[in-house]
């Protein structure tokens, strides 16, 4: 089926063949021909790489532009829904009838807002959580979505994030009884399962535009499903690495996932010193301009110096341990060509788009804190072989398991290349991960009778699948709970939130975190300092995850909880009586350790060195504790702890910028954050005033600072630079001063 066939607009036909899609592909025409643009509720399970976008593409631009419609696009992680965004961009060029632009939005932070300026875009993308949080504040223009997009729902088997996105569709469906639903997941077992709960057809397919030769490496000789060998070049005494130099030098890119980071890490260092030699001299020089990039972005620390040194060579690594700025430099860098060997734990295995014509699994067992090594499943095997061989870079792609013995390969062969991908089953009856989802279906008008809200989880995928008085048990439980806390309150057949409940609800935070916060909040510890706040947040539920200490840092920890006793808001659990709980609480201590540190303007490279804390781990739990430390400071003003809303919010100021109090009037100034600031602050520059009195030559002459900068922190301090300054400044300024940092 071509694309000039389709009973969609001209101009979307325009756009898409423009964008070098003429023709449908098999799974894309299966849709159509199931009414897809007839607004037909579809589940679209096909294999990686099949062009399921493109379907949801079609339908949006039908709805926005025929039936004046909305449409949310949802999907389980930021970048994704980054990239989704911008390819949604792609459709600005066209007007709808009113003469207005086709305008896309993205929204995947603050979880206590309606953001209603998402009111006036057309497709909104966000992410499961933030669409939970936006069905929480009850946005009015939620109801006027006439298209939900789920994307990658083969997660609804996650057990932290599947019971949101089951939430989330159940409440869309209330809310919006007549939107379309458009469902995509990756080949599943039970896909059919999935549709009869949402009252969809299901399509499934096994399709794949890109042939994807998947196979086993033993011992520098691949062998493949399809019957096919290989036998590569023993350069190193590695395989894997073999057989990734092996693609290099044949002129394609290798993807290579790791288990842990520390292996991602080894590995790419095992590809630097082997890559010396394959990379051209032209292609030596943009990666060296890419490596200077990552130097000058973020704080120097040793982890963005092994990077930048690896990407030199040809190759790098993409973990959760990386900041996210860093991540995107490599993956641009992967996609533009430049980087040969990408090594990356499974965070690149959902979704996106990369020209690796190459995957290697290199590890098919995961460890977990806690539990071991255990194989992984092969959804999750099928989506990162499936990173290989996309339509938009290569014409096949080959994906390897890595195995040591021949047992070991006919393993592998069996039951990951030969075998389907499983069920998928819900993991909604969980108390944890329920009980915020049973408040906010009182908070935010789903349900206000018991019965009602069984009737709510009665629609979720949990009672399709196993029997819904299974969860009514859970639930009552969860119930009871909210009553002693005064979350909820009942009279006759009424269950109505209390305004805590509702706070708690729409603060997005677990009901049990709240109630600590409450608590500590009443009793306050006996000498309150910032320690016993960030202790206070580091406590609860929804810091995520928990940090646990290593043996050797132990005895370091049980002296500084020692010598801090006073400060926290909770007792001390005995070492000798309960040492889970004590370990635990070292775990805490350990996190309000570290958050001190970074206000106390403790550079990332410290934090990696004291604390083990990588830079991407810092990132995650600043964000979490900000989120938290705000959280707080609601509930202080609705329990009337007027002294203490000043506190908490110039603790969580300090917090978002790791600064010392004296610096937070300047790191409240564009680009500048708190290196900057602090070398400001060092210089004499210490207030607004000051800066309002200086002379531009005195900014520009101290580090990091270019003449750029110095003429928009004057605008910014209300003051202006004359032409022939801002000329004779950019002559002087150095190469230092002009590179692009974040801070
Ligand atoms: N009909 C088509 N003709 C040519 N290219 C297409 C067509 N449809 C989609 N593509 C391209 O195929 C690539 C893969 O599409 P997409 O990302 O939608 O795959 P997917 O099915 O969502 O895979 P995954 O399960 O890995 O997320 C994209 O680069 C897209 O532009
Ligand atoms: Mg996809």
């Amino acid at each position: 089926m071509r694309i000039e066939e389709l009973s969609i607009p001209e101009s979307v036909k325009e756009v898409v063949i423009k964008s070098g899609i003429t023709e449908l592909y098999p799974p894309q025409e299966e849709a159509i021909r199931a009414g897809a643009l007839e607004g037909k509720n579809l589940v679209l399970a096909s294999p990686t790489a099949s062009g399921k976008t493109l379907i949801a593409e079609l339908c949006a631009l039908k709805h926005i532009l025929e039936r004046d419609g909305k449409v949310l696009y949802l999907t389980p992680l930021r970048a994704l829904a980054s990239e989704k965004y911008d390819e949604f961009r792609k459709y600005t060029a066209i007007r709808k009838d009113s003469g207005r632009r086709v305008r896309t939005g993205i929204s995947t932070g603050d979880y206590d807002s309606s953001d209603p300026w998402l009111e006036k875009f057309d497709i909104i993308v966000t992410t499961n959580e933030k669409a939970d949080s936006l069905l929480r504040h009850r946005s009015r223009w939620v109801n006027e979505i006439s298209l939900v997009v789920a994307d990658e729902v083969h997660l609804l088997n996650d057990t932290e994030r599947g019971p949101t996105l089951e939430v989330v569709l159940a409440r869309l469906i209330q809310v919006n009884p007549d939107a379309q639903l458009l469902v995509l997941s990756a080949t599943i077992k039970n896909a059919e399962e999935a549709a009869e709960w949402l009252k969809a057809i299901s399509i499934t397919t096994e399709w794949r535009p890109v042939t994807l030769r998947e196979g086993v490496l033993l011992h520098n000789e691949g062998h493949f499903k399809d019957g096919g060998a290989l036998k590569i070049e023993k350069t190193t005494k590695d395989p894997a690495m073999n057989l990734a130099l092996h693609m290099v030098k044949s002129g394609g890119q290798t993807l290579i996932f790791a288990g842990t980071r520390r292996n991602s890490v080894s590995l790419a260092k095992k590809a630097a010193a082997n890559l010396k030699t394959l990379v051209s001299k032209p292609m030596k020089r943009s990666l060296t301009r890419i490596s200077e990039q990552i130097l000058s972005t973020g704080e120097r620390t040793r982890i963005s110096e092994l990077l930048a040194d690896l990407v030199s060579h040809g190759t790098a690594f993409h973990h959760a341990g990386l900041g996210g700025s860093h991540r995107r430099i490599i993956e641009e860098a992967f996609r533009g060509g430049k980087i040969k060997i990408l090594t990356a734990t499974p965070t690149l295995a959902f979704g996106v788009n990369l020209p690796a014509r190459m995957v290697i699994i290199h590890e098919y067992r995961r460890y977990e804190p806690g539990y071991g090594y255990y194989p992984i499943t092969v959804l999750e095997y099928k989506q990162m072989a499936g990173r290989a061989g996309r339509p938009k870079y290569d014409k096949v792609g080959e994906a390897l398991l890595i195995a040591r013995t021949e047992d070991e390969r006919d393993y592998l062969m069996e039951n990951y290349i030969l075998s389907k991908p499983e069920r998928i089953w819900s993991k909604l009856a969980v108390e944890r991960i329920l009980r915020s989802h049973v408040l906010a279906t009182i908070a935010a008008d789903f349900a206000h009778t018991e019965r009602g809200i069984h009737d709510f989880f009665g629609k979720t995928f949990y009672a399709y699948q196993f029997d819904p008085r299974a969860i009514k048990g859970v639930i009552t439980k969860i119930l009871k709970f909210l009553y002693k806390e005064e979350m909820i309150e009942v009279s006759g057949e009424n269950v109505d939130a209390t305004r805590f409940g509702r706070r708690v609800s729409e603060l997005y935070i677990d009901p049990v975190s709240a109630v600590m916060i409450r608590d500590a909040l009443l009793s306050r510890a006996p000498k309150l300092t910032d320690i016993s706040f960030l202790h206070m947040v580091a406590r609860t539920p929804d810091m995520f995850p928990k940090l646990r200490p290593y043996s050797r840092e132990i005895d370091n920890l049980a002296l500084f909880v020692d010598e801090h006793q006073k400060e926290f808001m909770f007792d001390v659990p005995d070492e000798w009586m309960d040492r889970i709980a004590f370990e635990e609480f070292l775990g805490e201590a350990k996190l309000a350790w570290v958050l001190n540190a970074w206000i106390e303007e403790t550079t990332e490279d410290e934090a990696i060195e004291k604390f083990r804390v990588q830079p991407g781990d810092l990132y995650r739990l600043i964000a979490t504790s900000k989120w938290l430390l705000y959280a707080s400071r609601e509930l202080a003003s609705l329990f009337g702890h007027k002294d203490l809303l000043k506190r908490v919010s110039e603790l969580m100021e300090r917090t978002e910028k790791g600064v010392k109090a004296e610096l937070l009037p300047l790191v409240k100034l564009e680009r500048v954050g708190r290196v900057r600031a602090r070398i400001l602050y060092n210089s004499g520059l210490k207030t607004i005033t000051d800066l309002k009195r200086a002379r531009v030559e005195t900014l520009t002459s101290l580090p990091l600072i270019g003449a750029k900068l110095a003429k928009r922190i004057k605008e910014q301090v209300g003051g202006f630079v004359k032409a022939e300054e801002w000329e004779r400044l950019k002559k002087g300024e150095t190469a230092d001063q002009r590179a692009i940092t974040e801070y």
